[in-house]
This record gives C-alpha cells, sequence and structure tokens, in this order.
C-alpha cells in the first residue's frame, strides 16, 4: 500500500483591486452577468465569463426552471454558447461571480468536469478565478485541480 496525497496551489486576493487588469476585467464581466441571471428559486445569482484566446469576452449566468433539475449553472450555460460559437478558441481563463454571498463561487462537480472536459480538449490549463460580492477570489492555474482523479477522455481508452 502506498499513500498519497493531492494538494494544489492557489492564490487568494480580498479585494479586486489587487487583480492584474486582464482579471480584473474578466471578473467585472461575471459580476455585470449575475445582475441578468434568471434565478427565481433559489435566489442565488451566479455570472461567468471566459476570455477566448482571441482577446473576446463572453458572458453567462445561471437559468432556472420551475421543474428545478432542469436548471442550468452560469458555468454550464456559458461553456455551452462558448463552445457552440467559438469552437476553434482556446479558452484562456473563467471568472465566475456570486452576487448574494460573500463566499466565493465554487462551481459544482457537473461544472467541474465541464470545465475540465475543455481543459482537456485544447490541452491546455484553463485558469480559474473564483469572486464573491466582497470583491474575494480565488485564482486557480487549471481547472484539472478542482476535480482530483478525475474522469476524462484518456480514461475512455
Ligand atoms: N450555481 C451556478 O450557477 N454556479 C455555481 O458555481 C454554483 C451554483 C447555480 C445553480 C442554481 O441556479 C443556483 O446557483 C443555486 O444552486
Amino acid at each position: 500500500m502506498e499513500k498519497k496525497t493531492y494538494q494544489f496551489d492557489y492564490q487568494k486576493f480580498n479585494e479586486l483591486n489587487e487583480l492584474i487588469q486582464e482579471d480584473k476585467k474578466l471578473v467585472e464581466a461575471a459580476q455585470k452577468a449575475a445582475e441578468q441571471a434568471y434565478a427565481p428559486y433559489s435566489n442565488f445569482r451566479v455570472g461567468a465569463a471566459i476570455l477566448l484566446e482571441n482577446g473576446e469576452i463572453l458572458t453567462g449566468n445561471n437559468q432556472e426552471n420551475a421543474s428545478y433539475p432542469v436548471g442550468v449553472c452560469a458555468e454550464r450555460t456559458l461553456l455551452s454558447y462558448a463552445h457552440a460559437n467559438f469552437p476553434d478558441l482556446k479558452k484562456i481563463k473563467l471568472a465566475v461571480s456570486v452576487l448574494d454571498t460573500d463566499k466565493e463561487a465554487s462551481p459544482c462537480g457537473m461544472c467541474r468536469q465541464t470545465i475540465l472536459e475543455y481543459e482537456t480538449l485544447q490541452n491546455q490549463p484553463i485558469e480559474i478565478l473564483l469572486n464573491s460580492n466582497s470583491g474575494s477570489t480565488l485564482s486557480l492555474s487549471s481547472a484539472s485541480a478542482l476535480l482530483p482523479l478525475h474522469f476524462d477522455n484518456q480514461s475512455l481508452s
């Protein structure tokens, strides 16, 4: 038996002004997108913004449904749109922002798996910025850190 340990490094910024300009702009786009979230059931508004390799920023937000399980998180709303429309452009970094709590956003398991799919596909890490309404922001250099021992296309072969 071998004992294995999993750990990863990330940064915590206490306010938006500590971020580099590019990251601050992306987080602000996610915050703005959160304002348009359709979240009448949870009242938990989430916005997401992605920076593509051509410099373009796309945004999305959570879209809920009276049939609760049909609702889609901000991250997957955005990633589906991004890949449907710009499949050939790499996804450089993704910001996720929550409006209604001062705890930083934390993607659910399905969203982690979805982000990882695109990271694996493009063979380049997607940086992640997780932001709260107080401005505090966690910065991770790769989506794969969020999903240890993950299942991906390599697992299928
Ligand atoms: N939600 C997101 O959109 N992204 C996350 O990272 C966490 C949760 C949404 C799903 C649902 O509409 C609401 O937040 C409450 O769970």
